[in-house]
């Protein structure tokens, strides 16, 4: 059976990036990247959705013949704390007509991407395990804990095949992050680039989970082909790369672009930051589905600059 896959929030940082790599393995007719904004060119079939309007949803679906969804819809750490009540109701009530339209047979499998900020500051910070302390006090940390255990709650009550990972901080160079509290290791490769001095919203020290975004897409892929008895755990799988603090990154730019500098004043994304993992343990996600990454701090600096140079 042709598999008909729906991306929504397609263009976020991560959506872009997955719609190419789905493109390219089920076909450009097989794949339709959805978004709240009008009037968008992309190469690709592209349609306008609100995740919150449930019927247009459902009409999207059955006119498509959706089998699988993934449901990138969010506002980051940082813009969710300034619209807490969006950010809950886009992340749960959108979650929710998702996991309904399954639970009615609408749709096959569904990919739901959470985070390192479920974890909060009662975590174990370091090689912070699946199960541990998990109390979050941000908005966003709230409603991806609170989604991973509704989702979880639909496979065991009703059979829904909902899979998915607890991204960290996502650095590629084909798209650009918004409104999150790990953005500025992807903006300060830009900065570098243009030769401008970079002002850091992180303290030097803050360090935190990365991942370069080719492996993330990588994971989100390999979940969604693995076996559905692979996939014992139905909130969301821890999964790690590299940890590295804004000094650590700047000294490996600073290596290859030598004129780099970089300033720190840190602001309220960095009483975000204090509350999330230093690094994690993955080892639930290495033995079940095999992951494993590509990318460690000096392939990514090295992959970023590569890249980056030519467009900026
Ligand atoms: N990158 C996200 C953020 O900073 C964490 O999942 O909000």
């Amino acid at each position: 059976m042709v598999e008909k896959i729906l991306i929504i929030g397609s263009l976020g940082q991560v959506g872009q990036e997955l719609f190419e790599s789905l493109k390219s393995s089920y076909g450009a007719s097989n794949v339709i990247a959805s978004d709240v904004k009008d009037g968008v060119n992309i190469e690709g079939r592209y349609e306008k959705l609100d995740i919150l309007d449930k019927s247009a949803l459902f009409d999207l679906v059955k006119k498509n013949g959706i089998t699988q969804v993934y449901n990138l819809a969010a506002l980051l750490s940082a813009t969710a704390e300034k619209h807490p009540r969006f950010g809950w109701d886009l992340t749960i009530e959108g979650q929710f007509n998702v996991l309904n339209l399954a639970k009615e047979g609408h749709i096959k499998k569904i990919f739901w991407p959470s985070s390192i900020a479920v974890f909060g500051p009662t975590t174990p910070k370091d090689q912070t395990p699946q199960q541990t302390i998990i109390e979050p006090n941000t908005v966003y940390g709230i409603g991806k804990l609170a989604g991973e255990m509704w989702n979880k709650y639909y496979f065991e009550k009703y059979g829904v095949d909902v899979r998915g990972v607890r991204f960290p901080g996502l650095i590629g160079w084909k798209s650009l992050p918004g409104g999150g509290t790990t953005d500025y290791a992807v903006d300060i490769f830009y900065s570098a680039l243009r030769g401008e001095k970079f002002d850091c919203f992180l303290r030097e020290d803050t360090e935190l989970p990365m991942m370069h975004m080719e492996d993330a897409i990588r994971a989100t892929r390999e979940i969604m082909e693995a076996s559905a008895d692979e996939v014992k755990l139905r909130t969301c799988y821890n999964i790690a790369a590299m940890n590295f603090d804004p000094k650590g990154l700047a000294a490996e730019i600073k290596a290859r672009i030598p004129d780099f500098e970089i300033s720190y004043n840190p602001d309220f994304r960095q009483d975000i930051a204090a509350t999330w993992p230093r690094s994690i343990e993955d080892s639930p996600a290495r033995n079940d589905w095999s992951w494993k990454e590509k990318y460690d701090l000096k392939g990514l600096v090295d992959n970023m600059i590569e890249n980056l140079k030519g467009k900026v």
